[in-house]
């Protein structure tokens, strides 16, 4: 029996491609992307590559690609189906097919009612006599009762059974506790050889992870003690809880009257804000901004301000949720906390010691000269560079002709132009000029880049595997093409205007018409969700296209660019003497 379309869907959405893949081969960061060893060839340096953006792996040696599902079939060598049930069981989830009645809601609901008893019980232990060194902690912290029962923070009182013994009580299994990652099963750390089931938390200041419904999701928990290690511990990924779609306090900001969404690394700074009158603060919970969490906020809020720690981990991360939501509806702005001097020394901070050194007036006025991206970027560039010195300020002015070219907006070419020679010893019309100059060569190199793939297809256009070889290259190239626009900017795929049987490469054509499908039910159309139904080769071939270079100009037009060449290609075949001649004549005049 098939497996749901939805179910794969959300199931292909929820295994993150990273986490998976990490279980089996070693990863290391290289770029935006992930590489290692290939698990399926033998090599010394790793060509294997993982996406974590497109959720997908591709090895550049041995040619294997695909999303979560083929990987799984590949490595641990099961069909699609027993595939998606082992990654249905990692994740808590019943395969639809098995269960016709109600289950998983039912383990759902059991599972919210779980969490809240459990929110309830550590409220009750941080205001009774277990949450003594809790309530201390909150004190020495600056954060007051009532904060705290705004965000229904509770104590993990130390022991290790207390809440298990509670749970119990109230008519909860042992099952019931670890499913919601409430206790774990294993070795107690300190009573060696005793294996058991006992408390995730204790000796903690709990924080519940509430969602905009009000249901108790999971908890973070803070330790109380320097030497507690780690500093927070999360609850696991969980039938009800998935860290990448969640945010800390987005159950109050969603109340705000604020017009933005204030964005912070951790918990304690989202709730010191909150008491400070910034009720629009929200956190990711120790992982990188996802279009998941980014959805959820633009429900609420058309604006996003992000404050992140100003350390360099804090300002990598600001350059990536920059870079995430480049392309999204949002006005994005950067709140940069000062560095704090002591002796005569930087010392850097997050929102929660900006709050507690300098209040609320002078975060308001941080909030309200806050400028956008571009101005982080340029900021970030300048600190690089000591301007006094004649060769550094060439250098500085280089890599600032980079980054203004890629700017699309010739009005917003032109401010920043502006701003960033000021101070350089340079006018600002001798720097745009420079850019313009920088974005004529971009585009002619990559309209170059562009051509050279058309004309000049060469047998490595050719898929690895055997029986997908494309019968006409130049036209193969050219739908590759489409699908990789497509699927970089679904937004596009209402716009074209080729039919299906245009496409002369039987899994080429597949690929559209699933695309085009999808996005008429209003699926999700992502590499990975494409994947998901596809053969080994095939999916293979998908993450081969996907990894070559799209030309980089207007996406539109190379996408007319390609629908031509599609079409040209056809009627040079058709042989209709008229119709090439006609062709030509536009070909010619064109050039
Ligand atoms: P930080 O280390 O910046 O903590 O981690 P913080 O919020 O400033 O906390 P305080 O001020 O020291 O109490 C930011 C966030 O990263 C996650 C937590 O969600 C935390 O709030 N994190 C951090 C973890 O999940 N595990 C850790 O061990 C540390
Ligand atoms: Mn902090």
């Amino acid at each position: 029996m098939a497996i749901p379309d939805a179910f794969l869907d959300e199931l292909v959405e929820r295994s993150d491609i990273v986490d998976v893949v990490s279980q089996y081969v070693q990863l290391t960061k290289k770029g935006g992307n992930l590489f290692g060893l290939c698990p399926f060839h033998n090599e010394k340096t790793p060509s294997f590559s993982v996406s974590p953006d497109k959720q997908i792996y591709h090895c550049f040696g041995c040619g294997k690609g695909g999303g979560v599902i083929s990987f799984i079939m590949s490595i641990e060598n099961l069909s699609f189906p027993d595939a998606v049930r082992f990654l249905a069981d990692k994740n808590g989830m019943t395969v639809p097919e098995e269960s016709a009645d109600q289950e998983i809601p039912r383990q759902r609901k059991r599972m919210l009612e779980l969490n809240r008893e459990a929110a309830r019980w550590f409220y009750a232990c941080l205001n009774g006599p277990g949450g003594a060194k809790a309530a201390a902690y909150l004190d020495k912290r600056g954060i007051t009762r009532k904060t705290a029962n705004r965000f229904g923070l509770g104590a993990a009182p130390e022991g290790w059974d207390n809440l298990l013994k509670a749970m119990r009580e109230k008519g909860f299994t042992q099952d019931e506790l670890l499913a919601a990652g409430l206790v774990t099963a294993g070795q107690r750390r300190k009573e060696s050889g005793t294996r058991s089931v006992y408390d995730k938390f204790r000796d903690r200041l709990i924080f519940p992870v509430i969602d905009i419904r009000g249901e108790v999701l999971g908890f973070s928990g803070r330790a109380l003690n320097d030497d507690q290690d780690p500093k927070y511990l999360n609850s696991p990924e969980t039938l009800v809880f998935s860290k990448r779609r969640t945010l800390f306090g987005m159950n109050l900001a969603k109340n705000t009257k604020r017009s933005s969404i204030l964005l912070v690394e951790g918990n304690i700074d989202v709730v010191t804000l909150h008491q400070a009158g910034f009720d629009n603060a929200v956190a990711t919970m120790g992982t990188a901004l996802t279009t998941e969490q980014t959805r959820l906020i633009s429900r609420y809020a058309k604006e996003i301000v992000i404050c992140y720690d100003n350390d360099p981990p804090g300002k990598k991360a600001t350059e990536r949720a920059l870079d995430l939501l480049k392309n999204s509806e949002f006005t994005v702005r950067v709140l940069k906390l000062p560095d704090r001097i002591v002796d005569g020394k930087a010392v850097k901070i997050d929102a929660d010691d900006f709050i507690r050194l300098r209040g609320s007036d002078a975060f308001e006025q941080l909030l309200s000269g806050s400028g956008g991206g571009m101005e982080f970027r340029l900021g970030e560039l300048r600190d690089k560079y000591d301007l006094t010195d004649d060769m550094q300020r060439l250098e500085y002015l280089r890599a600032v002709c980079t980054m203004l070219a890629e700017i699309a907006s010739p009005v917003e070419r032109e401010v920043w132009c502006s701003r960033a020679a000021a101070g350089c010893g340079v006018t600002a019309d001798a720097l745009k000029q420079e850019v313009e100059r920088q974005r004529k060569r971009n585009l002619k190199n990559s309209r170059k880049q562009y051509e050279r793939s058309l004309t000049r297809p060469t047998r490595n256009a050719q898929p690895q595997e055997k029986k997908l070889r494309y019968d006409d290259i130049r036209s193969a190239v050219a739908e590759e093409g489409v699908i990789r626009l497509l699927l970089l900017d679904p937004g596009m795929i209402q716009e074209c205007s080729l039919e299906a049987e245009e496409f002369t490469s039987p899994v080429l054509r597949r690929l559209y018409e699933d695309l085009r499908r999808r996005q008429k039910e209003g699926r999700s159309v992502t590499p990975s969700a494409l994947a998901a139904g596809m053969e080994e080769g095939e999916a293979a071939l998908l993450t081969e296209l996907l990894n070559k270079p799209e030309s980089g100009g207007q996406a539109r037009e190379t996408l007319r660019d390609y629908t031509d060449v599609i079409r040209q290609e056809k009627i040079m075949k058709s042989g209709d003497l008229q119709e090439i001649a006609r062709l030509m004549r536009k070909k010619n005049k064109l050039d």
